[in-house]
């Protein structure tokens, strides 16, 4: 502590332009020296979430699980690398039971949660399950949150079985938030099941700054709606991030629309194009029991999901935007760049960069393959294409 406040009065003595030249930007934005240690989700978690779809509609039940759970093994997703098959608001009862544990919807879930989490296991899946670290989650019925019961409500997670905690923000007393999110953290460590933990406070107390330490990933914006506006905000917001994400612990630009029906298709592949280059969670957000074919088509395209799945898990940078016409630059593992031109205006426009600016090394030349259309080419390091209005061209660019 004191020597970092000594540094930082040093080089506000020296002046800031000294210090941005001298040390980059990471004097600001440094990754946590030690990240969650609970060696889980090294790449960004891949699954479902029947929120974006469902919300708390009667058709989020047993039935709904179990189907999607079926669907990742027929339709080739969880070959894909889909694997989370999670809940959220609104699976319980709104009170708790005699002892004080969490009671499963007797309406949803009449089988309880510990059979649809054996039932997803059973298909080689693992499940999520959702509350809030307030006294009771967002939804106005008032089911009750973790605050005050973190142990006990971890234990009951870990005894149905469960892999992977969303934790809410809402009804949170104004209780520090630190120190909520970090007692659930201690809470399901103690429980000694592996749970992958994701910290939802909606980017509220800066989380990029601590949640490194405390979850696997934490939203960074409020939610996101199933349209292009909304989408966009997201974008921007979340592309600041990029220099405290990391394996085990991401930034989480919220759950995919990628088929809900308010943006075209263009835009959807624009979605997940982008959500692979930031190294976001890919949690499908559409009912797959009515997907049709373009919505699966996007979601298992193996190719984009490679770049946001890379080993080395760095979240792709911005490289220049000007006039809405952006290009972001993704490192990855064996050398290769995922380059994305992207074209925020209302018209088809031609965006350019260079295998140099996109951070490549020198090479005589460069092979650009096209992850959507899947076309190869090569270039002596000029990477350019026409975009069509709200599209993106995905490259993974590599030096020969
Ligand atoms: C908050 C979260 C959403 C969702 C709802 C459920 O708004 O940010 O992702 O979990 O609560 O009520």
């Amino acid at each position: 502590m004191r020597k970092s406040r000594m540094l930082f009065s040093a080089l506000a003595a020296t002046g800031l332009a000294l210090a941005a030249a001298v040390f980059g930007s990471a004097v600001f934005t440094a990754p946590p020296a030690s990240a969650l240690a609970n060696g889980l989700a090294l790449t960004p978690p891949m699954g479902f979430n029947n929120w974006n779809s469902t919300k708390c509609n009667a058709d989020f039940n047993e039935a709904m699980v179990k189907g999607i759970a079926d669907i990742f093994v027929s339709s080739g997703l969880e070959a894909a690398g889909y694997q989370y098959v999670n809940l959220d608001d609104c699976w319980g009862e709104t009170k708790r039971d005699a002892k004080g544990n969490l009671v499963p919807s007797h309406v949803r879930f009449p089988h309880g949660i510990k059979a649809v989490a054996d039932y997803v296991h059973s298909k080689g899946l693992k499940l999520g399950i959702y509350t809030s670290a307030g006294t009771h989650t967002c939804n106005k019925a008032g089911f009750p949150g973790g605050l005050g019961h973190e142990q006990q409500d971890a234990n009951t997670f870990a005894s149905w079985g469960v892999d992977y905690l969303k934790y809410d923000n809402c009804n949170n007393q104004n209780v520090d938030a630190v120190q909520r999110y970090t007692k659930m953290r201690d809470a399901l460590k103690k429980t000694g099941r592996p749970i992958v933990y994701s910290i939802c406070e909606w980017g509220k107390n800066k989380p990029w700054n601590w949640a490194p330490n405390v979850g696997n990933l934490w939203r960074t914006t409020g939610d996101i709606s199933d349209n292009w506006a909304r989408m966009l905000s997201i974008i921007h917001a979340n592309q600041s991030h990029a220099s405290v994400a990391g394996p085990g612990h991401w930034n989480d630009p919220d759950m995919l629309e990628v088929g809900n029906g308010h943006m075209s298709d263009t835009e959807y592949r624009t979605h997940f194009s982008l959500w692979a280059e930031m190294a976001a969670p890919l949690l499908i957000g559409t009912d797959l029991r009515k997907a049709n074919a373009a919505t699966f088509k996007i979601l298992s395209n193996t190719d984009v999901i490679a770049i946001d799945q890379d080993s080395l898990g760095k979240q792709g940078t911005v490289v220049s935007s000007s006039g809405g016409l952006v290009v972001y630059t993704k490192q990855l593992a064996n050398g290769d760049r995922a380059v994305a031109l992207f074209n925020e205006t209302g018209a088809t426009a031609t965006i350019s960069t260079t295998a140099a600016k996109a951070g490549l090394g020198s090479a005589v030349s460069y092979t650009l393959k096209d992850l959507w259309s899947k076309a190869t080419r090569t270039t002596s390091g000029a990477i350019s294409a026409s975009v069509p209005s709200h599209g993106t061209v995905l490259y993974r660019v590599s030096a020969n």
